[in-house]
């Protein structure tokens, strides 16, 4: 796999600030992410986590450091500059799935093309390749009552996918999910990203869920306390054909 560093945290910081108290929720965090990695950042709750996802997804500024995406430096940008390169750059899946309960699965994947001024007649195409690309050729016209909690996290993944973003971020992704159905969704969300060359930030709690991932970040206390990578059945395959040829 192409090695080129897509995301870069340079001592990044976080300090909220609750009535007269700081609470340091990222307490200098350095991590370069590659284009194309599955990564899953573990910890335990209020480890920080989730401040770190959305510090790398523009939704939050940091108080001090530097996070650059794809060459642009997120801690300078504007509020406004931010909800720019999100619509360009950024997917996301959350925990809650929270989609539309009055649209249809496609009125949902289509939704976020609406403000990158795509036509409606191909932002139903777009939504229904998405749709179908996740198994749900059969589901469109569904509303999410009227499906279960995977159907209604793969219509999350398709929205997440449908403007076709270089980073995908998730929250807890399969955390509303029991077991069974969380491992069907979690291997859906790696294949497809893999399959896109899409580069995948998930947060988690759950230790099994990590081991879908190629780089597993350990968080304690706002600090990155260790860097762990996976060996997956394919690249030991992988590694073996290539030992083969060379003998
Ligand atoms: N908006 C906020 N205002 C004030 N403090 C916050 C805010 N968001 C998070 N914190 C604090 O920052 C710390 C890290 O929180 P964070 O939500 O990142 O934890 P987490 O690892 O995602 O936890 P969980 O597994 O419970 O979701 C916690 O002490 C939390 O109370
Ligand atoms: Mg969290």
């Amino acid at each position: 796999m192409e090695q080129a560093p897509l995301i870069e945290i340079r001592n990044a910081k976080k300090i909220y600030r609750v009535g007269s108290v700081d609470v340091h929720a990222l307490r200098g965090v350095d991590l370069t992410i590659n284009r194309g990695e599955i990564c899953c950042i573990i910890g335990r709750s209020g480890s920080g986590k989730s401040t770190l996802l959305n510090v790398l997804a523009g939704l939050e500024h940091v108080t001090s450091g530097e996070i650059v995406i794809a060459g642009k430096r997120l801690h300078k940008m504007t509020q406004s500059e931010l909800i720019l390169f999100r619509q360009k750059h950024v997917g996301f899946i959350f925990q809650a799935f929270n989609l539309m309960p009055y649209y249809t699965a496609l009125e949902n994947v289509a939704f976020p093309l609406s403000f990158r001024g795509v036509k409606k007649r191909r932002r139903n195409a777009l939504a229904k390749e998405a749709l179908k690309a996740m198994g749900l050729e059969t589901h469109m016209k569904h509303k999410p009552s009227e499906m279960s909690g995977g159907q209604q996290q793969r219509v999350g993944i398709a929205r997440a996918l449908v403007a076709d973003p270089d980073i995908i971020f998730a929250d807890e992704p399969t955390g509303n999910l029991d077991s069974s159905t969380s491992d069907d969704v979690m291997r859906t969300i790696v294949d497809v990203m893999r399959s896109r060359g899409k580069t995948l930030v998930m947060v988690t709690h759950d230790p099994h869920m990590a081991e879908f991932a190629d780089k597993v970040i350990q968080i304690l206390d706002g600090r990155i306390v260790s860097i762990e990578y996976n060996r997956h059945d394919a690249d030991v395959k992988e590694e073996a054909q290539q030992g083969e040829e060379t003998v």
